[in-house]
């Protein structure tokens, strides 16, 4: 039994409320356990401590004293130990963590615990392939593993939290924070967000090596008009229920303890404020019993939204809308109380939402032993272990996505003279890409590194940088640019690559030009580093183009010229190893795209699943058709995309059946062979199209996939099984339609794939 909250309500109460979890293996109570301990503690606590619980700050170590500064003497401080602060985030350490936690429980009323969250993204000290890398792997027994591994790492620190997985579906690259989700497709978007889930979660939140998981943003950030963050969305409600809804009510049947909303307006309501999908989906349609944590500051933003004149109406807005924790806004502890003296709101909708966040920390086992997380001994165990890194390299090697091989340049064969040119090859900083949590600065692997490691020491590998890294004059958190008119190391690479058998390039984007606030309107190589390849291309064309970035990039010239293009993002901790690897052949390219790359900025929004249109793409030399004249309406390279050193052949499609009813389903199986001499992975991506509907389909939208490694020379039978929720679709009303009629099915190696075979529903 915990002392804090006995200090208060006596003994015997409060071994009525928390009895039930003073066994750890508890944890596992039921849930009506849980609201009756819930109920118990909430009949105690006066309104001020219940808004203390929806009211959430950023905090540093300034409260706990282990760094100089001091904030005993702020406002937060009194609310802090007054009980007016239920959740804390950027608080870290096992150290500092425990030392606030102490503060809150025994100088508060009730002791209370605190909730400490943080951003772990793709890892907390160990670095993983940023999550749009990772969804390039395919692979989601791996993407549950290292959302395992950094959840571990940050509940070790303390952290009982993280506001991630994103899982916004995305079409515009543009748009910085694509490298925050898994892409375009909410199939495979919603399959990633339920192994990250998962991950984080495990299969018990008590235990002390798991955290609480935020679906975030709720909804529709992913779709900001012209990709420029922030900006207001607007959608049909088609779009909404097919595209942006299907990840987050998967989030909700992997039981994710919170959702969080989103910056946007969406259909001109924004996001905090949106009682038709906090309330009615979310509560009322999906029955989601978590907590909703507000994005930072939104609340404050609905004054400029201009939906509130001041932030006590925007407090009442969100909080009746149903957002239920005010991440920074102040708008809760400022307002809250006010608001249900003056009848404004009603007190049991405070509590609804206080229910939830008290539910969370009996959840998390935090009323059991409040420093549960915060142990400097496994702290030091667990962050940046040899096993985290050694699963980043893993992960990283299926990440990367081979997307051109002229003539079988690659793997790597017997080459002496090696220039390896760029302002990414020896950047051990790049590959840890944004949100990187509590990574160490350049500890990555870079490629050279790599490069040096793996390869004979009979090769001569001579590096020049060609373009340098720099800060820009308007960047106002300092970070490293690629440099935009300083061409004095141009001569030094050229002259490499004149005296190079090959040339391997390191180019793209460095860690922050994607990510939060990182827009770009144009999403060529950025800098310098086009005209140095061109000029490295003019002297020497045998080139291979590692690219490092986070987002996809318009390449139609590179794709032209370059004879060899890997993909090879922001891989995380061991990147130089893992595209070392793949270079050579030790490691087969596996990675498919879960994003479109465009040919030019202007197909933007660009993703596969879109409508047929009345006047689809017909034969050469129409005009009146939906097209840009000067530029196909293809992708460079669609979704799904992605070469191997091995070579597959698929079979044509067989059907069990050509037609099937609402109760029965059809096998489809095609057989996959691999011609080559190397053993290697295929994902092999099933795709369906409905033919009439009542609502305009989709060209086709992806319903399942496999990966699968297959040997050199064998042939395997991959099988489906097509099921009626493969066959249906959302009406715009938001009702689920399952409508008799003519389907294709396609199975292919990506969403450009034509092998199809018709059925019917009957
Ligand atoms: C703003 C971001 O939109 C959100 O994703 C993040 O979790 C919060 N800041 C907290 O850092």
């Amino acid at each position: 039994m915990t002392i804090f909250l006995k200090k208060l309500i006596g003994v015997s109460f409060a071994f009525a409320i928390l009895t039930s979890c003073s066994n750890p293996d508890e944890g596992k109570s039921t849930k009506s356990q849980k609201d009756s301990r819930v109920d118990s503690l909430l009949a105690l606590m006066t309104l001020e401590e219940k808004i203390g619980q929806l009211n959430q700050y950023s905090l540093g170590s300034e409260f706990t004293g282990s760094s100089n500064k001091n904030g005993q003497d702020s406002v937060r401080y009194q609310q802090l130990i007054s009980g007016q602060v239920g959740s804390v985030l950027n608080l870290l350490g096992a150290e500092d963590t425990r030392k606030m936690q102490e503060l809150v429980v025994e100088k508060s009323r009730l002791g209370i615990p605190l909730l400490f969250a943080y951003d772990v993204i793709h890892g907390y000290q160990t670095m993983f392939p940023v999550p749009l890398a990772e969804s390039s792997s395919w692979n989601l027994e791996l993407m549950q593993k290292t959302a395992q591994a950094a959840g571990a790492e940050a509940a070790a620190s303390g952290l009982h939290w993280t506001f991630a997985p994103m899982i916004d579906v995305t079409v515009d690259a543009r748009w910085g924070r694509v490298m925050e989700g898994a892409g375009e497709d909410p199939y495979l978007q919603a399959e990633i967000a339920k192994a990250r889930i998962n991950g984080f979660q495990g299969e018990d939140l008590a235990h002390n090596k798991s955290i609480a998981a935020t679906a975030k943003h709720f909804a529709g950030y992913g779709y900001a008009e012209s990709g420029k963050d922030y900006n207001s969305v607007n959608i049909n409600q088609y779009i909404l229920h097919n595209h942006i809804l299907p990840p987050f009510k998967a989030a909700v049947e992997a039981n994710a303890a919170s959702f969080m909303n989103a910056f946007n307006d969406i259909n001109a309501v924004p996001a905090t404020a949106n009682e038709y999908l906090l309330q009615d989906i979310l509560r009322d349609k999906w029955n989601y019993d978590g907590v909703v944590v507000s994005d930072w500051n939104s609340i404050g933003e609905l004054v400029n939204h201009g939906v509130s004149p001041d932030l006590k109406d925007a407090a009442k807005k969100a909080i009746m809308a149903g957002s239920e924790i005010d991440m920074e806004a102040t708008a809760y502890v400022q307002f809250l109380a006010e608001l249900i003296n003056e009848g404004e709101i009603e007190e049991a909708k405070i509590d609804i939402a206080v229910r939830n966040v008290l539910q969370l920390k009996f959840d998390l086992g935090l009323f059991d032993d409040p420093y549960k997380y915060s142990d400097l001994d496994r702290e030091k165990e667990i962050v940046g272990n040899q096993i985290h890194h050694d699963l980043a390299e893993k992960i990283a090697k299926e990440s990367i996505v081979l997307l051109k091989n002229d003539k079988n340049l690659l793997p790597l064969k017997n080459i002496k003279n090696i220039a390896v040119i760029g302002p990414l090859a020896k950047d051990k900083d790049t590959p840890l890409g944004n949100w990187r949590a509590q990574a160490i600065e350049n500890s990555a692997v870079s490629l050279y590194e790599g490069l040096e490691n793996v390869l004979p020491k009979s090769t001569n590998l001579k590096y020049a940088q060609g373009v340098e890294l720099s800060v820009g004059p308007n960047n106002f958190f300092q970070e490293q640019e690629i440099n935009k008119e300083d061409r004095s190391g141009f001569e030094k690479a050229k002259n490499l690559a004149k005296n190079s058998d090959l040339v391997i390039m390191a180019l793209g984007e460095t860690a922050y030009m994607s990510g939060e606030g990182r827009s770009r309107a144009d999403i060529g190589l950025p800098g310098l580093q086009k005209e140095l390849l061109k000029e490295i291309h003019a002297i020497n064309p045998n080139i291979i183009l590692v690219l490092m970035n986070g987002r996809p990039l318009e390449l139609s010239w590179e794709d032209e010229n370059i004879p060899a293009i890997v993909e090879a993002w922001h891989l995380g901790q061991r990147a130089g190893t893992a595209i070392a690897e793949t270079l050579i052949g030790k490691n087969n390219s596996s990675g498919k795209l879960t994003m479109s790359f465009p040919r030019h900025v202007g197909q933007l929004p660009i993703y596969y699943n879109h409508k047929v249109t009345g006047r689809p793409s017909t034969a050469p030399g129409q005009v009146f058709y939906s097209h840009h004249t000067d530029v196909d309406n293809s992708p460079l390279y669609p979704f799904g995309y992605g070469l191997s050193y091995s070579s597959f052949e698929y079979g044509e499609i067989e059907l069990s059946d050509n037609s099937m009813t609402e109760s029965g389903s059809i096998e489809a199986s095609v057989s996959v062979k691999n011609t080559s001499d190397m053993d290697g992975q295929e994902v092999v991506q099933l795709y369906i199209q409905d033919l009439v509907a009542e609502e305009t389909p989709m060209v086709k939208s992806l319903k399942a996939f496999k990966k699968i490694m297959i040997k050199s020379g064998q042939s395997v039978e991959v099988k489906f099984t097509i099921e009626k929720d493969m066959l249906s679709y959302y009406k715009s009303n938001g009702e689920i339609s399952l409508e008799k009629g003519g389907f294709k099915v396609f199975i292919g190696k990506n969403s450009a794939v034509n092998n199809h075979k018709e059925f019917v529903l009957k």
